[in-house]
């Protein structure tokens, strides 16, 4: 019997990848795909940038190392680049001592006045100190990754099912994952049988597990052509990043807005504040011609972490509440999901992964 895989995101072509991989039979059921915050996010690989701590630190930082190898067994497997750049990021501050206590100030290169113009010319001249993290990067999610993936797992005999809607978990007498009822894309309701299910649903997840403590962050972004050499580095300022690709498309996110729930659309507040941050970080690229504008919603947790492995259902397993990170965690995330399934089950570090990121850890005592 086939593993389902609930969500055709990011996570979910991560899984399922995997899975094919170590020889399951895949099926992947998706919404609608163009709504995965993998298509949203600006591809960065950043567990140093984004100042994390404690364990969701060395999440990221075991992931990123797994990064090179994942994307070549990706590119191999679709024979489509994913637009892996370790180009490393820039953080700016206001002032050395600012930089000084960043959270994750020590795994990167101090830089004052001079050496930040040296790494990003024509940066805004309210910033007088920052942090080099040669170590971070970005991948090119939008245009490249998601394709890949999806790509790779048609290669490795994944099967797709479009435009349909989980409606609810379904389980035997004793508890156990037994199917889920689903409507299809053409309205029609229907069980299909599954003993193991990956729930990755995103931000949407506790629609269909209540239990989950997982919220939407509403994120605005967008898109500029800058010319192809401008910008070598990521510039990770406060409210404000900037992304340049390779060809010099320079994805620019983004708001955070918790208030606003599931709302879509942009609005002239947000955008606003995304063009405020442009003009503070690199002037010049406030002209630089506008090419797209989205949203997305991030899945939020309470301590910002993913729930990772077994969930409150035997045969339902979880990857979901990646938060600001899902690009960076998506490789780990894959292998711990591909160990839980496993016929051998993981390896002493993967369990102590999967126990840190369990998804009861916010229960109390
Ligand atoms: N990873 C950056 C963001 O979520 O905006």
């Amino acid at each position: 019997m086939a593993v389902l895989i609930l969500g055709g995101g990011l996570m979910g072509l991560a899984i399922a990848h995997q899975l094919a991989v170590q020889g399951e039979t895949v099926r992947v059921l998706s919404r609608r795909r163009s709504e995965a915050a993998g298509f949203v996010a600006a591809g960065m690989l950043a567990p140093h940038a984004e100042g994390l701590s404690g364990d969701l630190l060395e999440l990221g930082q075991q992931s990123l190392q797994r990064v090179p190898t994942w994307v070549a067994a990706i590119e191999a497997d679709s024979r489509t680049t994913c637009g892996l750049r370790p180009c490393g990021i820039v953080v700016p501050f206001r002032t050395g001592a600012e930089r000084d206590s960043y959270p994750t100030s020590r795994f990167g290169v101090p830089l004052d006045r001079a050496g930040l113009e040296q790494e990003i010319p024509g940066i805004g001249g309210a910033w007088q100190a920052g942090v080099l993290f040669e170590q971070d990067g970005q991948i090119d999610n939008r245009r490249r990754l998601m394709r890949a993936l999806e790509r790779a797992c048609v290669q490795r005999g994944v099967r797709f099912e479009e435009g349909c809607e989980v409606e609810a978990l379904e389980q035997t007498e004793a508890g156990r994952l037994s199917g889920v009822r689903l409507k299809d894309a053409e309205g029609a309701s229907r069980t299909l049988p599954a003993e193991q299910a990956v729930l990755c649903c995103g931000a949407w997840s506790a629609r269909l597990l209540p239990q989950l403590p997982i919220a939407p962050v509403k994120g605005q972004m967008l898109s500029l052509q800058g010319p192809r050499e401008a910008l070598q580095r990521v510039i990770f300022g406060p409210g404000t990043y900037l992304v340049p690709r390779e060809d010099g498309l320079l994805v620019v996110g983004a708001t955070s807005e918790p208030e606003a729930g599931f709302d879509e659309g942009l609005t002239p507040t947000g955008q606003q504040q995304l063009q405020a941050g442009i003009a503070a970080l690199l002037p010049e690229a406030s002209s630089w011609p506008p090419m797209e504008r989205w949203w997305g919603f991030r899945p939020h947790t309470p301590d910002e972490g993913p729930l990772l492995g077994a969930g409150p259902i035997p045969g339902l397993w979880l990857a979901a509440g990646h938060h600001r990170n899902g690009v960076l965690l998506a490789a780990i995330t894959a292998e711990l999901l591909g160990a839980a399934l496993s016929g051998a089950g993981p390896n002493p570090a993967q369990q102590r992964l999967l126990a840190t990121f369990r998804w009861d850890r916010f229960a109390g005592p």
